[in-house]
C-alpha cells in the first residue's frame, strides 16, 4: 500500500505499509501506530516483502543518532534518538536497539577526510541523482535522521534541490552538523554567483560546504535548452568562448564571500586540473569523478593526492544493476567477510581513503551503504586491496557514465562517443564516431 505522510513540512510517500516499516516512518513523523519494535535490519523494501525481513549480514541492528561530523567525533548512541508526538506511540515498544551504529574508532578512521583547507568532509555522501520529488525528500530525511548520513551530494541540474531541502528540513538536524555539496552546471559557467545563489535558495541555506564545477565544459547559456542546449546536428551546444580558468576565479570569489566554505571540481582529468591549477589561488579541495572497481583511476588519484586534491567517487557502486556486484573477486570477499557485495565495493574505496557518494532511495540500501561500507573497510587487508586494485587492468576496465560531450575531456579510457550527426549518418548510413563528425569541433 502506498500513501503519504507528513515529514515536517515535506510530504513524503509512505513507501511501505507493513508494521515494521510503519514504525520507522512513525519515528520520522508518521502518524501510523507502530506495532513492532524498530530496527534498521527489519526494514522491508515493499509491502510484499513484509513477510521476508531482510538484513545485512555485517550488522544486525543499530541506533541512529550522530554527533556533529564537523568535529570528527564518532557517532553517539541513543536508546531512542527520536521524538514522537503520537500519543499512541509506546516508547517501550519502539525503542531502538542499543548497539552503536559505528565503533568510534571505525568512524575516526574512515568517517571523514580532511580537505586542503582544514575542513573535514564526511566520507560517505548520499547521492541524489535521479532521486525525484517526495521519494528524494524521503531518502534525504531517512539518510540523515535514521541512517546517520551527514553529507548530501546535490547538483543544480538534477532538478531536485528543493526536494532535498524538504528532506533536510524534515530530518531536523542543525545545518551546522550537515555537509552540503552542490554543483555549478555547464550553462552557468559565466554566471557563477547567480547560479550559486539559486542553489542556496533551493537548498534553503546561506552557504554550501562544497561547491563543485560539475563538468569542465561550458554550454551555451542562451541556447535552445537551459540544461542541455543542442545544435541542429544534435550535439551539445558548447560555449567555446568560456574559459574554465575564469570560471575557477569566479568560484574562488564565492569562498571569499562566504557562500561556499570549500570549492572543487568534478569530472576533471589531469589536463583540466592543470589548467585550473595554473591560475588557482585556492587549490580545488575535491575532484568528484567516476571511481570504482572497474574504473579505479590510479594515475589520476595519485596526481590529485600530490596536489592536495581529495578524489571523491561518484557512481561508486557502478550505477543501477551494477555488474560490480557479480565480479568474482567481490563475491569471494563478500563471502569471506560476510558482507554484501555493495559493501565490499564501497569499503574498498573507503579503505583507500577515497570518499564516496552512493545513491539510493531505498531505506535498507541507504543503511547498508553507510554502516555496511564502514564495517567492510577495515576487513580488507593489503592482499585484498591489491587484488581489487588490479581488477580493471585485467580486462574489466569500464566506465558507466560517459555523457556525449563533443570535446576531448582528457580522461584515460573514455570511449569514443557516437553522436547523432545528420550529414555523416546520411552519407555513411549509420552513427559516426565523434572525431569523424564535421560539425563536432570548431575549426
Ligand atoms: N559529478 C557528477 O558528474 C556525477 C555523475 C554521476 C553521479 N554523481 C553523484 O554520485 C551519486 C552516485 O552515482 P549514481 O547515482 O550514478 O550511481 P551509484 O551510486 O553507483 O548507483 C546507484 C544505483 O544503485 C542502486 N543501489 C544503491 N545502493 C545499492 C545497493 N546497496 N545494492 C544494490 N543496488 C544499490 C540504486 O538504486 P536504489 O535507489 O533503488 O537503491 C541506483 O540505481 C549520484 O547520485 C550523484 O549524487 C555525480
Amino acid at each position: 500500500m502506498e500513501g503519504w505522510i507528513s515529514l515536517g513540512s515535506a510530504a513524503v510517500p509512505c513507501l511501505m505499509a507493513c508494521d515494521t516499516y510503519v514504525c520507522s516512518k512513525h519515528e520520522l513523523g508518521c502518524k501510523a501506530t507502530p506495532r513492532q519494535s524498530f530496527s534498521a535490519s527489519t526494514i522491508v523494501s515493499s509491502e510484499s516483502d513484509c513477510a521476508t525481513v531482510m538484513s545485512s549480514p555485517t550488522h544486525s541492528t543499530h541506533s541512529h543518532t550522530r554527533s556533529s561530523s564537523s568535529s570528527s567525533s564518532p557517532p553517539s548512541t541513543s536508546s531512542s534518538g527520536f521524538t514522537s508526538d503520537d500519543p499512541e506511540h509506546d516508547e517501550s515498544v519502539t525503542t531502538v536497539d542499543e548497539q552503536p551504529l559505528l565503533d568510534p574508532e571505525l568512524y575516526k578512521k574512515y568517517g571523514e577526510v580532511e580537505l586542503n583547507n582544514g575542513m573535514r568532509m564526511p566520507s560517505i555522501a548520499l547521492g541524489t541523482w535521479l532521486a525525484e520529488g517526495a521519494e528524494c525528500s524521503f531518502a534525504v530525511a531517512y539518510a540523515i535522521k535514521i541512517a546517520g548520513y551527514r553529507h548530501i551530494d546535490a547538483a543544480w541540474h538534477y532538478g531536485n534541490e528543493t526536494d532535498i531541502a524538504k528532506g533536510i528540513e524534515a530530518a531536523g538536524v542543525p545545518r551546522s552538523e550537515l555537509f552540503l555539496t552542490s554543483k555549478l552546471w555547464s550553462t552557468h559557467h559565466d554566471r557563477v554567483e547567480e547560479a550559486l545563489d539559486e542553489t542556496l535558495r533551493n537548498l534553503g541555506t546561506d552557504y554550501l560546504d562544497l561547491y563543485l564545477i560539475n563538468w569542465p565544459v561550458a554550454l551555451n547559456p542562451n541556447g535552445n535548452h537551459p540544461i542541455f542546449p543542442l545544435l541542429r546536428s544534435g550535439r551539445r551546444d558548447v560555449s567555446y568562448t568560456s574559459d574554465i580558468r575564469e570560471t575557477w576565479k569566479a568560484m574562488e570569489a564565492m569562498v571569499r564571500k562566504g557562500k561556499a566554505r570549500a570549492i572543487g571540481v568534478s569530472n576533471f582529468s589531469k589536463p583540466n586540473l592543470e589548467k585550473v591549477l595554473s591560475v588557482a589561488t585556492i587549490v580545488p579541495a575535491v575532484n568528484q569523478t567516476e571511481i570504482h572497481l572497474f574504473n579505479p583511476e590510479h594515475k589520476l588519484v595519485e596526481f590529485m593526492r600530490e596536489k592536495g586534491i581529495v578524489p571523491q567517487a561518484h557512481t561508486p557502486l557502478g550505477a543501477s544493476r551494477s555488474p560490480l556486484f557479480n565480479h568474482p573477486a567481490v563475491l569471494n570477499l563478500s563471502k569471506k567477510y560476510s558482507a554484501l557485495p555493495s559493501e565490499i565495493v564501497l569499503g574498498y574505496l573507503l579503505a583507500k581513503g577515497i570518499p564516496v557518494a552512493p545513491k539510493s532511495a531505498n531505506p535498507e540500501r541507504i543503511d547498508s551503504n553507510y554502516v555496511g561500507a564502514f564495517a567492510a573497510a577495515p576487513n580488507l587487508d593489503k592482499d585484498d586491496l591489491e587484488e581489487l586494485d588490479a581488477v580493471a587492468s585485467v580486462g574489466w576496465q569500464r566506465r558507466f557514465f560517459t555523457p556525449p560531450w563533443p570535446v576531448e575531456l582528457g580522461f584515460e579510457n573514455w570511449p569514443e562517443m557516437q553522436l547523432s550527426c545528420k550529414l555523416p549518418k546520411r552519407q555513411a548510413g549509420g552513427a559516426v564516431k565523434i572525431s569523424q563528425c564535421p560539425c563536432a569541433f570548431p575549426s
